[in-house]
């Protein structure tokens, strides 16, 4: 099985990252969930978590990160994921509570009490800024990180015209990240913008019988009628793509880049900056740009886990 981390900001896509995680647990050996503001305020992502990992039996430990970005102000997604960043979709409450103590030293606990020889894929979602912390507060947690799957960045924007949400809320964060040298794995919009759900298939997941899948089925609901979703024929469920990479990477394209992420206030800011020139020096391409997908396999694996939750 694949040790894996998930940091995370849900988010309605990032609950169905975390559902389609909590469904591949055959595959997947889910160590644990961090919380990182982005899509909202670190409490209200953090309460959300808890009550996922609860709805969706996932019983790992929930810990909470950053309350924002390393050197910038926070700003949140607005009304794309609700003022509760899970649409109007309510979960049981739950008793369960987060961890005591920062994110990226539980994360490294984690990492480094691996039995031997093992090593840990980590997962972000969101905002890198965890993951940049935990890279620079321990270093020596590097050579126990197999690699970087990540949803953010691209070659086009989606925050703005050049930059991507997760990757715009914290770009000095994300160039920590991809400066680092590890395997990274970038599941940006050049891929997640090729996946989705289209209407009928969220409306068949809303009208199911089961509670968990009518949820889901809810808060994608939701999501398509957002802004975002105008003219779409599809909802992107853009963190979802990350797990599914994880479990099914025979239905993903990639080429080997070097990305660099704009740390600037100008209109590029945020935007990674990938070198996918022919010419490019081979040193520095230490990232996967995914960029294409098998769309019709996705949806039919996505649906199949959302299913058997
Ligand atoms: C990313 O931004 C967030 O709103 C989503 O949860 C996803 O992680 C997509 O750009
Ligand atoms: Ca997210």
């Amino acid at each position: 099985k694949k040790n894996i981390w998930i940091d995370c900001d849900p988010g309605i896509d990032d609950a169905i990252a975390l559902a389609a995680a909590a469904a591949s647990r055959d595959a997947l050996n889910i160590h644990g969930i961090s919380t990182v503001a982005g899509n909202q305020t670190i409490e209200r992502v953090t309460n959300n978590a808890l009550a996922l990992s609860a709805f969706l039996d996932l019983d790992v430990p929930v810990v909470k990160g950053a309350e924002g970005p390393l050197t910038r102000q926070k700003e949140d997604a607005g009304h794309v994921h609700g003022e509760t960043g899970l649409g109007n979709t309510v979960l049981p409450k739950t008793s369960k509570q987060a961890e005591p103590g920062n994110s990226f030293q539980l994360i490294r606990d984690y990492i480094m009490n691996l039995p031997e020889g093992e090593k840990m894929t980590l997962v972000p979602v969101g905002p890198l800024t965890n993951i940049a912390l935990l890279l620079k507060v321990f270093p020596e947690t590097a050579e126990r990180i197999e690699e970087i799957v990540l949803m953010g960045g691209g070659t086009f924007g989606n925050r703005t015209p050049t930059a991507e949400f997760n990757i715009w809320g914290d770009p000095e964060a994300a160039k920590i990240v991809f400066d680092s040298d590890l395997p990274i794995v970038m599941c940006g919009l050049d891929v997640t913008h090729k996946s989705g759900l289209d209407r009928k298939q969220v409306e068949s997941l809303f009208n199911s019988e089961g509670e968990v899948q009518k949820a889901f089925g809810e808060m994608l609901k939701f999501y398509f009628d957002s802004p975002a979703y105008i003219n779409s024929e599809l909802v992107h469920i853009h963190d979802a793509v990350a797990v599914i990479y994880l479990t099914n990477p025979e239905i993903f394209k990639g080429m080997q880049v070097s990305v660099d992420v704009d740390c600037t206030d100008d209109i590029n800011r945020g935007m990674t900056v990938c070198d996918v020139r022919k010419t490019a020096p081979e040193a520095g391409r230490n990232v996967t740009l995914v960029n294409d997908i098998d769309l019709t396999a996705f949806q039919n694996i996505l649906q199949a886990k959302l299913g058997s939750l």
